[in-house]
């Protein structure tokens, strides 16, 4: 899987995505062999710089954050195709000039008019530079050649702007040329849900509401906004997580086998499972919303969301957000399904754990199977990627106790390859033309119809409460589940 001759045009160069993930990225498919010689990168900002500049900036932020090792020939053979067009995005004339680098770049590096537009910018912008790009010819694929724009999240706000914002990218792309990008899809692990499910006899069984007593979906970040006041802000954390990357993974984890991994059958199913998704009728019972205050994050003294630089004091913007839902299938009836995300948890970490039912009947007595939980099946996406597997074993001893103890895999433990950065695998399958991996815009729409009404009554509900940055979450999370008869798991 080898990239054909074409280029790649970044929006928002300077922006930390580019520079953090997206020129990266590039460099370490370079590095792997998997782009083509020719392969040009294109940055388009509101900057003076010249190519070399430009080049300077890739340089840096592939020495910082490229996960393979920096190798002299591959740069230089890479940076031979590195083009800078500055501008903005309301400017006809850098338009014009992006137009005619692409062109430079058919004939001097033999891109073949095959060119992607990666828009790492607002969304808000997007309409924007996709009339500029139709006007200035920019999406007119020559025959035997192809144009595709890459738009990252938030896919607009509520499921009406974001239909409007699928309406206007896809007047211009046809559906097919528009990459949608929601990286949580690129990671292994998270590719790897489906590996599991559908490539063993020994899961697929017992995955279903005879044997699983409810799932939890957990997306915790010990971080705090950082710099990004201005994206988050006004978003939150149910929008910036759930909508998208908390609401694929309860798609992969709950929805019936694809015919085949085609993008098509896979997002026939995963869309089935995203239709038959319902709210509970009582969202004050079984959503919660938090804020971080002040308190501890690694050793270190933390702000709290309303001290943080940008954000004014009234903000109701929350950091946390956790929902019940159930997916309305034979399979999963009565099965609810606990999704949760928030910023300043106790510790980084994304699992998805599968709580089953208790045993019928114990042989035991009370005190030997006091210790005992519920098995569980625990798909650690990150950062300790593997699964494990919690079960009852007896205490070794004289007297019959028993204990829940782990099965674990470790993918460093049982892998030598490296794995890709979710946006290698995705930039690759860009170029390629390789949709599985790409929510198309009815799954977005989806995720917006479940949401809204949650974000309908939260706007109608006060403020989130606040909890310690370094704790697990408001005590209102707690009292969802327990109410439920049930706790969250501590990772
Ligand atoms: C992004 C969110 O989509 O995912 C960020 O916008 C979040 O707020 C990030 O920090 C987390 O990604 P990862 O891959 O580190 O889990």
């Amino acid at each position: 899987r080898i990239a054909g001759p074409c280029s790649l045009v970044i929006f928002g160069v300077t922006g930390d995505l580019a520079r953090k993930k997206l020129m990266p990225a590039v460099y370490d498919l370079a590095n792997r062999g998997l782009l083509p010689p020719g392969f040009a990168l294109v940055g388009f900002a509101r900057r003076d710089y010249t190519n070399q500049d430009f080049a300077q900036i890739v340089h840096d932020s592939v020495k910082e954050h490229a996960r393979t090792p920096f190798r002299e020939e591959v740069w230089q053979q890479l940076s031979e195709g590195f083009r800078f067009v500055p501008g903005d995005l309301t400017d006809d004339v850098a338009f014009e000039r992006l137009r005619e680098t692409v062109d430079e770049l058919d004939v001097t590096r033999g891109t073949g008019g095959n060119h992607a537009f990666y828009l790492s910018i607002p969304p808000g912008l997007f309409p924007e530079v996709v009339r500029q790009l139709s006007e200035h010819g920019l999406t007119d694929e020559k025959p035997g050649s192809w144009r595709r724009v890459v738009i990252e999240k938030p896919f607009g706000h509520d499921l009406k702007s974001a239909r409007e914002l699928n309406r206007v990218v896809e007047s211009v792309f046809p559906p097919e040329a528009v990459f949608r990008i929601d990286h949580y899809l690129g990671k292994e692990t998270v590719q790897n849900i489906l590996a599991l499910r559908f490539a063993n006899e020994m899961f697929e069984p017992i995955w279903n509401s005879n044997y699983v007593d409810h799932v939890q979906i957990t997306m915790a970040e010990d971080i705090g906004i950082g710099g990004r006041a201005g994206y988050y802000d006004g978003i939150g954390a149910a929008r910036d997580v759930i909508q998208n990357h908390l609401l694929q993974l309860l798609a992969l984890v709950a929805m019936e086998e694809p015919v085949s991994f085609d993008a098509w059958s896979l997002r026939q199913e995963k869309k089935k499972v995203l239709n038959a998704v319902q709210l509970p009728e009582r969202l004050d019972l079984h959503s919660a919303r938090g804020q971080y205050a002040a308190g501890w994050a690694g050793g270190v003294k933390v702000k709290g969301y309303l001290q943080e630089d940008g954000i004014p004091s009234t903000s109701a913007t929350e950091t946390f957000a956790a929902l019940r839902v159930d997916v309305d299938t034979r399979r999963w009836a009565g099965v609810p399904f606990y999704l949760r995300t928030g910023k300043r948890l106790g510790r980084r970490v994304t699992e998805v754990a599968v709580m089953f039912k208790r045993a019928p009947h114990l042989p035991f007595t009370k005190t030997e199977t006091e210790e005992l939980g519920q098995n569980a099946l625990v798909l650690r996406i990150q950062p300790d990627e593997g699964i494990t597997i919690r079960f009852g074993a007896k205490v070794p001893g004289t007297t019959m106790e028993i204990r829940d103890v782990n099965m674990d895999f470790q993918y460093g433990g049982s892998f030598t390859e490296s794995s890709p950065e979710a946006y290698e695998r995705l930039i690759l399958d860009v170029l390629l033309g390789d949709p599985p991996l790409f929510p198309q815009h009815t799954e977005v729409e989806l995720g917006w119809k479940i949401l809204d009404p949650v974000l309908d009554y939260w706007a109608r509900h006060g403020k989130p409460e606040q909890y310690p940055s370094g704790d697990w979450g408001p005590d209102s999370a707690h009292e969802m589940l327990a109410r439920d008869g049930r706790a969250w798991r501590r990772p």
